[in-house]
């Protein structure tokens, strides 16, 4: 321990743009995070030091040639800028930081890094190729079949390589070799994007793959959304954008100082005559192992067949660094039941509906073909359900080439199932042949959660499984039917449970990016972006996931840059809909409703029934209102005082509009009195405060009275619903909703054999056209609900810097331990209880604290860690509220106990 270090402070997890040593970033000023580890109670950074330098050696030796910040008096340790010398394409940035803190000083931390991409458009040198045709055993038509397309080059490198860097764009996806090894773990690369708008390249650092001498750089493209999966179809509403095509560049860096350049161009050779047959998102992928082509991507490889590679248009996007976790293989699985429903026909039970795709081993003559296919659930005779799918054909095929064990899985599809079906199998499959891989961005998993309640458990298990499937480099309704749209409304509030269980920051600035593309001229956004669809339908619900997903990003991960990057474009957006279609203060339009209300009658998807339907323009007004607090609280982020006067004033018009035309003053009901109708203004502070406690009987009378306790709102009443219920006093009638197993309830689901979260609330009578089981709209609030209510643990504005924490007490639930990875470090909170007694143990990370909410209405009866909390003089008293005792506390671990 040094000299002035009292508490052992230690510096981790430095991250750049909320990476872990990013390649090839897109901004010359990142932002830099670190997190302080200490035993200590109570520590508060109050200065630091970072240092970056251009080499790791001269960082080492304290030169720092890019930035020294000298020692800067701030308690900031996540998001701080860079401000060093400006920095140019391909700049390696080595960095390290130390801090000064009220309980000593940190040594420096280990080195971390990042390097700059491209970025400039003129610093690409390599022409886009690709071939602007299919082939023979193609098919350009509803139901595509394009082979992938394989590329290659040889080229001489000399002696003396100081460092080779591959940058790449192949659309709709690639795989990249350099002498015939697999470059990078990433699978669908890139992320889809609208390709006339931006295009995302990766960085690779293939310095140790490439020698002295002869080499080959080989690459093969798919399909993915470039060229979509449903071409010459619906033209008016699914957007193409041609067949794949590639742009590359091989930069190599000698010791001399001298470079050179190998980029994609007509001197490549390609063929599409390879072993991808076919690949397609929604019918699957068909590999003949016949037509491989031993080493192609290593040199030697005679390719005199091969075709020129053409060089083609520029697919129009801005090419842009990614700066979004790649997709990976994230988790393998196991199947746990093998059936044969008919002769030759078998069905696998992976245990978990999933999105990804099944490795299978085998081994059999050459020419065997072996056909797989997928579902979410089984026909009552053992087979495969496909009803649900549409006209999603998910068929993969492989076909042996008849050596040793075979090995194979797809790799530029992905399918979202649980069973699998196996038939032309050369003998019987065993479970130990096949392999699930469960596919999604590479984000981490940042939350833990569990409760004395094991449906709740369950729940959470599933919606678990419900999120990571949906994520495929933007956020997707769904994984398996003919659809896998980026739809807007399934997480205007879903984002922010999500937010607490993966680290999904980076997706969805991302998403926002794509969102922000897709807006027209006029300002209208749509309900799907990428607009790979074409709705532009003119709603507030939907669209204005834009604000609220903003909004989410800088509470949760204190990422400003959004809000900054985007605030022009929200509020053009927010005049167009108010240009469009405000009538006295009111929003007149609106589309979806409450989207999947539990419905009067089995089958049915949407309900009928208008005592169940809340009206669309009360809707769209409340939520225009709800945007407009929004757009108001980041204009005083960003210094717009006017606007932010303007917001405020129309906030205010439409709050009174809103009571006049749909307050009943006597009963206290907003309009039809859905729970949604009087929850939206209730919880957004339409409803005057004289009001409120009536608004709110209404709403539990509803839920406790004609719903019997059960969920009875839809998408946008469920995105308020368990919250709102907390807020004025009532988390035991949530806990109630949540923990039902009858319908309508997420436990319903549970109970009827789901393993994820169902697009409908009668997903297992419901008709086929709409209903996906592993949808993740339907849980509204309820996750954010779990962290934010029954673990207690919430933000309080950017980054969880200030944390309230703060459980409910529901009578029923006895425990609940949760976790939470903040920007500064984990937050936990694990409480049980009983009749006398309520034990709490918490953790705040270094470099914030916490409000804390005791029950109780003395402080005599609170101890921590055995002693009365009045006597430990860190933990101050702050208020008396509402049956609670409220302490603020510093870092550290805390150990509560209240008796009673
Ligand atoms: C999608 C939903 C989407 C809705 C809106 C459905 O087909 O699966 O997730 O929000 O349409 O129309």
């Amino acid at each position: 321990m040094g000299l002035n270090t009292y508490g052992n402070i230690s510096l981790q997890n430095l991250k750049c743009e909320m990476l872990h040593n990013p390649l090839g970033i897109g901004t010359t000023h990142p932002r830099l995070s670190w997190q302080i580890v200490s035993d200590t109670r109570g520590v508060e950074q109050q200065a630091y030091q970072i240092m970056v330098s251009s080499t790791a050696e001269k960082l080492e030796r304290g030169e720092a040639d890019l930035w020294d910040s000298h020692k800067v008096n701030s308690d900031q340790s996540v998001m701080v800028s860079y401000a060093g010398k400006p920095l140019l394409s391909r700049t390696n940035c080595y960095w390290k930081v130390r801090v000064w803190t009220n309980k000593g000083a940190s040594s420096w931390s280990k080195p971390a890094m990042w390097t700059e991409g491209l970025l400039n458009q003129a610093d690409w040198k390599a022409q886009w190729i690709g071939c602007d045709k299919g082939f023979s055993w193609d098919s350009v038509s509803k139901f595509s079949r394009l082979s992938a397309r394989y590329y290659r080059k040889q080229f001489d490198v000399k002696a003396g390589i100081k460092k080779a860097t591959v940058y790449i764009a192949g659309l709709g996806h690639y795989e990249l070799y350099v002498n015939g090894k697999h470059i990078g773990d990433q699978v669908l690369a890139e992320p889809p994007t609208d390709y006339t708008q931006s295009v995302k390249y990766n960085t690779f650092d293939v310095t140790d793959n490439i020698k002295q001498g002869e080499n080959a750089i080989a690459s093969i493209l798919g399909n993915g959304r470039f060229f979509t999966m449903r071409p010459k179809y619906k033209p008016k509403k699914i957007k193409e954008f041609g067949f794949p095509k590639m742009l590359l560049q091989l930069e190599i860096e000698y010791t001399n100082g001298t470079r050179q350049i190998i980029s994609s161009d007509n001197s490549w050779k390609f063929t599409a005559d390879g072993p991808i047959r076919t690949n397609n998102e929604y019918d699957g992928e068909e590999y003949d192992a016949t037509k491989e082509f031993v080493g192609w991507n290593n040199i030697g490889f005679n390719d005199k067949a091969w075709l020129n590679a053409e060089s083609v248009q520029a697919p129009g996007g801005r090419i842009e660094a990614q700066m979004n976790e790649p997709i990976k293989i994230m988790d393998t699985i196991k199947p746990v039941a093998i059936n044969q429903v008919k002769p030759g026909i078998w069905i696998i039970d992976m245990g978990q509906n999933m999105a990804g795709w099944v490795q299978m081993k085998v081994k059999g003559n050459r020419g065997d073909k072996i056909t797989l296919r997928y579902a979410e659930t089984l026909q009552p005779n053992g087979e495969l359900y496909v009803a649900n799918l549409r006209d999603a054909k998910v068929t993969d095929v492989y076909t042996l080439k008849g050596s040793d064990l075979e090995t194979w899985h797809p790799v530029f599809v992905y399918h979202g199932f649980r069973y699998l079906e196996i038939s032309g199998y050369p003998g019987k499959p065993e479970l130990t042949d096949l392999e699930g891989h469960v596919v999604y961005d590479a984000i981490a998993n940042t939350g833990g959660f569990e409760t004395s309640n094991e449906l709740i458990n369950q729940i959470y298990k599933n919606a678990y499984w419900g999120i990571l499937s949906n994520y495929k480099g933007m956020p997707v309704d769904c994984p398996q039917r003919n659809e896998r749209m980026p739809w807007l409304g399934d997480r205007a509030v879903g984002s922010l449970g999500e937010s607490f269980v993966f680290a999904n920051g980076n997706l969805y600035a991302k998403w926002l990016d794509d969102i922000g593309e897709s807006q027209k001229p006029d300002g209208a956004i749509p309900d799907v972006a990428p607009a790979y669809w074409n709705y532009y339908s003119d709603n507030m619900t939907w669209p204005g996931t834009y604000i609220l997903v903003a909004d989410m990003l800088y509470r949760q991960f204190a990422d400003e840059a959004p809000i900054q990057k985007h605030y022009a474009s929200m509020k053009k957006w927010m005049d167009y809909m108010k240009r469009k279609y405000m009538k006295d203060n009111l929003i007149t339009k609106d589309k979806y409703g409450d989207w999947c209300v539990p419905p009067e009658s089995p089958e049915l998807i949407h309900s009928k029934d208008p005592a169940r339907n809340t009206e669309g323009q009360l809707i769209a007004s409340a939520y225009y209102f709800h945007l407009l607090g929004l757009m108001q609280k980041f204009a005083v982020l960003l210094h717009k005082p006017v606007d932010a006067k303007n917001f405020s004033a129309q906030q205010a018009n439409t709050a009174k509009a809103f009571n006049q035309k749909y307050l009943d003053k006597k009963k206290f009901q907003y309009d039809n009195n859905t729970v949604t109708a009087n929850l939206l203004p209730l919880y957004f502070g339409i409803t005057p405060p004289e009001a409120r406690q009536e608004v709110f009987k209404n709403i539990v009378n509803k839920i406790q009275d004609e719903a019997k306790g059960h969920i009875s709102t839809g998408v946008i009443g469920t995105q308020w619903l368990m919250r709102g219920l907390s807020e004025y006093g009532r988390p035991d009638l949530a806990y109630r909703i949540a923990s039902n197993n009858d319908y309508p309830s997420w436990g319903y689901m549970v109970k009827h054999g789901a393993t994820t979260i169902w697009e409908l609330w009668n997903g297992d009578t419901a008709n086929p056209a709409m209903n996906s089981h592993n949808h993740i709209m339907l849980l509204g609030d309820l996750i954010a609900w779990f962290y934010q209510d029954l673990a207690g643990i919430k933000t309080v504005d950017a980054g969880f810097k200030q944390i309230v924490m703060n459980p409910a007490a529901i009578h029923d639930l006895n425990s609940v331990k949760a976790s939470y990875q903040t920007p500064y470090g984990l937050v936990k909170s694990s409480w049980t209880k009983n009749e006398s007694d309520f034990k709490w143990h918490i953790t705040i990370p270094p470099n914030s604290n916490a409000l804390v909410y005791l029950p109780a209405s003395i402080t005599s009866v609170i101890t921590e860690s055995g002693k009365a909390i009045t006597a430990i003089k860190d933990i101050k008293l702050m208020k008396m509220e509402n049956g609670k005792a409220v302490f603020r506390v510093g870092s550290g671990n805390y150990d509560f106990e209240v008796k009673n």
